[in-house]
């Protein structure tokens, strides 16, 4: 893993943000998508910066989650490509974890496609489990969407 920082995303991050979204998902969130979640109060986001080869501070990953009452809602994470498979997501996600269980939250819920294999297979390792389907719910392609649960209390 290598030496990276975690911090609040800010406005000014949002190009570096949006050049991994593009390569990350087939349908990407615009940037009003992240300024939605910037002016949102219960809305949480991340970047993570890492250390390049010429000792710049480059964002490598992000997420967005949302508190709602007991449930984190995992909303984004990508990883951008060429620092994938290093245990950036786990680390980022455990962090997430432990602010999400500190503001009170219990359980974290996602959706994701079943087509996304490296995503589920990240997930099913951090303890998330099957709780619902939804029928042709990515539009473009008509994919399902698997509804994931976790308990937090049993991560840490
Ligand atoms: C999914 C994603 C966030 C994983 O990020 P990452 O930093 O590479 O993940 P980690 O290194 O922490 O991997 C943890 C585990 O996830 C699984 N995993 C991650 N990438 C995988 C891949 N390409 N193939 C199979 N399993 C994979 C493995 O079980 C891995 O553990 P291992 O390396 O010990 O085998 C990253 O691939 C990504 O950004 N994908 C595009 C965006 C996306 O799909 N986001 C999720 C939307 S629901």
């Amino acid at each position: 893993m290598p030496i990276c920082c975690i911090g609040a995303i800010v406005e000014t991050d949002l190009d570096a943000i949006l050049t991994i979204e593009r390569q990350s998902f087939k349908r990407a969130w615009q940037r009003s998508a992240f300024l939605e979640e910037l002016a949102c109060d219960y809305a949480y986001g991340y970047a993570v910066r890492c250390k390049t080869d010429n000792n710049s501070a480059q964002i490598i990953a992000y997420i967005c989650f949302r508190i709602i009452f007991a449930e984190m809602h995992l909303l984004r994470i990508a990883v951008a490509p060429r620092w994938r498979r290093r245990g950036i997501a786990t680390w980022l996600l455990g962090k997430c974890f432990t602010l999400a269980l500190e503001k009170g939250a219990e359980a974290a819920f996602l959706e994701v496609r079943p087509s996304n294999r490296s995503a589920i297979s990240l997930y099913r390792k951090l303890g998330f489990h099957l709780v619902a389907k939804r029928s042709n719910y990515y539009r473009e392609t008509r994919e399902d969407a698997l509804i994931l649960k976790k308990h937090l209390k049993e991560v840490l």
